[in-house]
C-alpha cells in the first residue's frame, strides 16, 4: 500500500504549550483515518502541520513525499482542507460559492456539478447563505473542498454541531468521495462514536500524544472494550 502521509516524531509548541509531543503517523492512499481526542488534545494543530500552515518545532512531515511547510505552493494542489471554523459568504448563493472556487481552482461543469451533488441542498443551492442553518453550510463547505477532488482532504470536525440526520449524510458523502477517488483523508473528531462508523483506521489522541492506534476491531479486542470510549477512558485512566 502507498504512504500518502507520514509524520515522524512531530512535536509543537506554543511558547511554553506543548500541543504535539511526539506524534507518528502513516496514513495510505484511499483510508479514512479518525483523529479523534477530547478538547484541547492537539487536533487542529496536528492538521495544520500537516497542511504546511505551520511550522512543526521538531520532527518530520511528508504529504506525497514533500514537506508541506516548505513546498506550500506544490502540496496545497493536493491538499483539500476543511478548517474547523470556515464560514460562506453571506451574499452569495452555495452555487455562486461553487462557481467561485471553480474559478479559483480551474475547473470545469462536471466538477460544477459534482460539487453540487456532494453539496445534496437541492433547491436551496439557489439560496443566498446567510439563510443557511449551519448543517448546509457545513455541507457546502465539505463540496467546496471535495469537489476539486484532492488526494488528501484534512476535515477537521465536518459534522461538529450538527445533527444526526446531517452527520450521517456527511458521513456517507465522505465514504464515496472516498470509494470513487481512492483519496486519503484524515477526519478529526471528539465524537469517538461517529469516528467508529467512517473510519478505517482510528487514532487516539490525549494531550498531544497518539495514545492508541488501529483499526476500531482491533482496539476493542485488545481492549476488551464495547466502543472507543471505553477505549479511551482505559487508555487515559480518564472518563472521557
Ligand atoms: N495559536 C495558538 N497559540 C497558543 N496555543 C495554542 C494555539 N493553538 C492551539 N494552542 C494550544 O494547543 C493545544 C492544542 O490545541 P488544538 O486546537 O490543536 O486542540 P484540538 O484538539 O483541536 O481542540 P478542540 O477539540 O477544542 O478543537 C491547546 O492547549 C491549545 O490551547
Ligand atoms: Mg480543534
Amino acid at each position: 500500500m502507498k504512504t500518502i502521509i507520514e509524520l515522524r516524531n512531530v512535536h509543537k509548541n506554543y511558547g511554553k504549550i506543548e500541543a504535539l509531543k511526539g506524534i507518528s503517523l502513516s496514513i495510505n492512499e484511499g483510508e479514512i483515518y479518525g483523529i479523534v481526542g477530547p478538547n484541547g488534545s492537539g487536533k487542529t494543530t496536528l492538521l495544520r502541520i500537516i497542511c504546511g500552515l505551520i511550522k512543526p518545532t521538531r520532527g518530520e512531515v511528508r504529504v506525497l513525499g514533500l514537506n508541506p511547510y516548505v513546498y506550500f505552493d506544490e502540496t496545497r494542489r493536493y491538499i483539500g482542507y476543511l478548517p474547523e471554523e470556515a464560514d460562506t459568504y453571506d451574499l452569495l448563493s452555495g452555487f455562486e460559492h461553487l462557481h467561485l472556487y471553480a474559478k479559483l481552482y480551474n475547473l470545469n461543469t462536471e466538477d460544477i456539478k459534482y460539487g453540487v451533488e456532494l453539496a445534496a441542498l437541492d433547491n436551496r443551492i439557489y439560496d443566498l447563505t446567510r439563510g443557511y442553518s449551519k448543517g448546509m453550510k457545513r455541507r457546502l463547505l465539505l463540496a467546496l473542498v471535495l469537489m476539486r477532488k484532492p488526494k488528501v482532504a484534512l476535515l477537521d470536525e465536518p459534522t461538529a454541531g450538527l445533527d444526526v440526520h446531517t452527520s450521517l449524510k456527511i458521513r456517507r458523502a465522505i465514504k464515496k468521495y472516498v470509494k470513487e477517488t481512492g483519496a486519503s483523508v484524515i477526519i478529526s473528531s471528539h465524537n469517538m462514536l461517529e469516528i467508529e462508523e467512517v473510519c478505517d483506521r482510528v487514532g487516539l489522541i490525549f494531550k498531544g500524544k497518539i495514545v492508541a492506534e488501529g483499526t476500531v476491531e482491533e482496539l476493542l479486542r485488545k481492549y476488551s472494550a464495547r466502543n472507543l470510549e471505553e477505549v479511551f477512558e482505559t487508555v487515559t485512566g480518564e472518563v472521557s
